[in-house]
């Protein structure tokens, strides 16, 4: 059977994801952007953050996977164009890659590396942070059973890629970075809704392994799972983020 796949809306994006781009000002802050600069924002998505390199003067190109964000982007104005981060084609172009809350849905790493090193300059910069190990811990493991719970494999419908320091680090000098930072760290993240938005948003893999008429009840397991933990008295969700960011150059 054919994986299911995760679908992109970047107007159902937009209301329930916005927090997204809002935590990566830390990361635009640490990539240090420089005007006139050429920086390639890697996993670009609506381009929300793409906007706020262009901002700070950076000549900026935008590349994600998924057409409906890219005409997102585009309509911000932006050079953004559907790329698949695991095939970048560009060769000595910028003088840094950017990559926020992206990498975690790229799951050939090397692939990944080796694009961004043939992507930069000479001395460029690869600044990112995406999920890292341990990252939604509880919620994969609250997917996985209610598929397991219909004799589905939840595993196997597992999208994302969440590397511990050592591993990437591993892989970054394997490609010729000398590695200035990587780090990991816990990023609790409060939803601005249900957690069924964000499973709407950010678990189709899993939902739509499922039939349809059971992906409402999928939902309300998971919900009914994480509650405890993760959802205060007065019903606002926090979902348990673990961070990996990094910082290398060539
Ligand atoms: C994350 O930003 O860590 C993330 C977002 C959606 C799905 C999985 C991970």
């Amino acid at each position: 059977m054919e994986p299911a796949t995760q679908s992109w809306n970047a107007a159902r994006y937009a209301r329930t994801a916005r927090f997204v781009a809002d935590f990566g000002e830390a990361l635009l802050d640490m990539l240090a952007p420089r005007s006139g600069e050429r920086i390639l924002d890697l996993g670009c998505g609506d381009g929300a953050l793409t906007q706020r390199i262009a901002a700070r003067g950076a000549d900026v190109v935008g590349v994600d996977s998924a057409p409906d964000m890219v005409a997102a982007a585009k309509a911000r104005g932006l050079d953004a164009r559907v790329i698949d981060g695991e095939a970048l084609d560009f060769t000595c172009a910028f003088d840094a890659v950017f990559s926020n809350a992206a990498m975690h849905w790229m799951r050939q790493p090397d692939k990944v590396i080796a694009g961004v090193r043939q992507a930069l300059k000479p001395g460029g910069r690869f600044v990112a942070e995406f999920g890292g190990e341990g990252n939604i811990d509880a919620l994969v493991r609250a997917l996985v059973a209610a598929l397991g719970r219909r004799g589905l494999d939840g595993r196997a419908c597992d999208p994302w890629y969440f590397p511990g320091p050592g591993e990437y680090r591993a892989r970054l000098e394997a490609h010729g970075f000398t590695v200035d930072s990587i780090a990991l760290f816990p990023r609790p993240t409060p939803l601005p809704g249900s957690l069924g938005d964000w499973l709407d948003t950010f678990a189709g893999a899993f939902l739509n392994a499922a039939p349809e008429a059971e992906r409402q009840a999928i939902k309300d397991e998971v919900a009914d799972a994480m509650r405890a933990d993760h959802c205060d008295a007065d019903g606002r969700w926090t979902v348990a983020y673990v961070r990996l960011r990094l910082a290398a150059h060539l």
